[in-house]
């Protein structure tokens, strides 16, 4: 039986053989230019590493601090099991900063880059404490960074992609970063988790607006993972007993949703909320039960589908 947040009965904390890049996956994204917002460290960067598994041809690396940006270079290219290398681009980005995401994109014309695969996984968290004691431009930041810094790089990318075709000329996948916290409502997380809820919501928008078009939206959560991020603001009681997932989990899930030979099984998904965690054979199962039913139709509000 699953729970409320989970709807598979199986749960996953590391890579497995079905969403493994180095083995079922490689080469299943042969070809695709990917872009990673926050791809200097945790999540982001084994996501970028999973997909240079996965025969990327391009990886464009953005975050805010350069030299984490091309240590994670070396780390990709430092990967024993690539196929072929591929060519990886850094630069340096605010994703809060609509210059700074149009600067991105400018050099990617510039390049003749067009993104296939988009992860908008860049991140906040603020200290999570009440809400008369939370300091305000953090609680803020954290809006701007989840939510604005969603925005601005899918708004880039789609203007890229629809400004000159009707229809995306081949499918593009964007991947929204949620989290579990986007389901639960948890004190002290008052910025943090309603930032994961908007980002759901903005997913689902994002393949109303544009599923039939050959956009593939997604929101996911990523597992819970000791990042920087997860270490600086959450609580130590939670950092030490739900930080339990390797980021590895994170970057073949990734993969998953964006591997051309698995489209029959993830297209269900489009718009939806879905979880890392989830056994993906399961999850392939259940998607197909929900496929045309009012479950389908409700999926965001999770309770209800179980
Ligand atoms: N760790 C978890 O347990 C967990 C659980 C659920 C969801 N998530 C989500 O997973 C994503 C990745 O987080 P993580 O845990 O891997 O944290 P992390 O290791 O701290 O990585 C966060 C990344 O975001 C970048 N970033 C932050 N602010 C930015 C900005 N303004 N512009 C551009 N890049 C920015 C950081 O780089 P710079 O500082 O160099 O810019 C860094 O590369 C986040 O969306 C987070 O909410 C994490």
């Amino acid at each position: 039986m699953s729970n409320a947040v989970n709807i598979t009965e199986h749960l996953h904390h590391d890579v497995y053989p079905a969403i493994d890049p180095r083995g079922a996956l490689k080469d299943s994204c042969q070809g695709k230019s990917v872009l990673v917002t926050g791809a200097g460290r945790g999540i982001g960067k084994a996501t970028a590493i999973a997909f240079a598994l996965a025969g990327a041809s391009n990886i464009v690396l953005t975050a805010r601090s350069q030299s984490e940006l091309e240590s994670a270079r070396n780390d990709i290219l430092s990967e024993s099991q690539l196929g072929s290398k591929p060519k990886i681009l850094i630069q340096v980005t605010d994703v809060t900063s609509e210059e700074s995401v149009k600067a991105l994109f400018d050099m990617l014309e510039r390049e003749s880059v067009q993104v296939d695969v988009l992860i908008n996984n860049a991140g906040y968290l603020e200290k999570t404490v009440p809400i008369h004691v939370t300091d305000t431009a953090e609680w803020w930041k954290t809006w701007e960074v989840n939510v604005k810094g969603t925005f601005l790089p899918t708004h880039y990318l789609l203007k890229t992609v629809f400004s000159s075709n009707a229809t995306a000329p081949t499918p593009i996948t964007i991947i929204c970063t949620s989290s579990i916290g986007g389901l639960t409502t948890r004190p002290g997380f008052s910025g943090y988790q309603p930032t994961k809820t908007a980002i759901n919501r903005f997913a689902e928008f994002v393949h109303t607006e544009y599923g039939d078009k050959g956009v593939r939206a997604f929101s996911y959560h990523p597992g819970g993972v000791l990042t920087k991020l997860a270490e600086y603001g959450m609580p130590p009681e939670l950092v030490r007993t739900a930080l339990i997932d390797k980021p590895e989990l994170a970057g073949g899930f990734c993969v998953f949703l964006t591997a051309p030979g698995r489209y029959a099984d993830t297209d269900v998904f489009r718009g939806k909320y879905v979880s890392c965690n989830w056994d993906v054979e399961d999850m392939v199962k259940k998607g197909k039960e929900i496929a045309g039913t009012e479950d389908e139709a409700r999926w965001l509000l999770m309770k209800l589908v179980t």
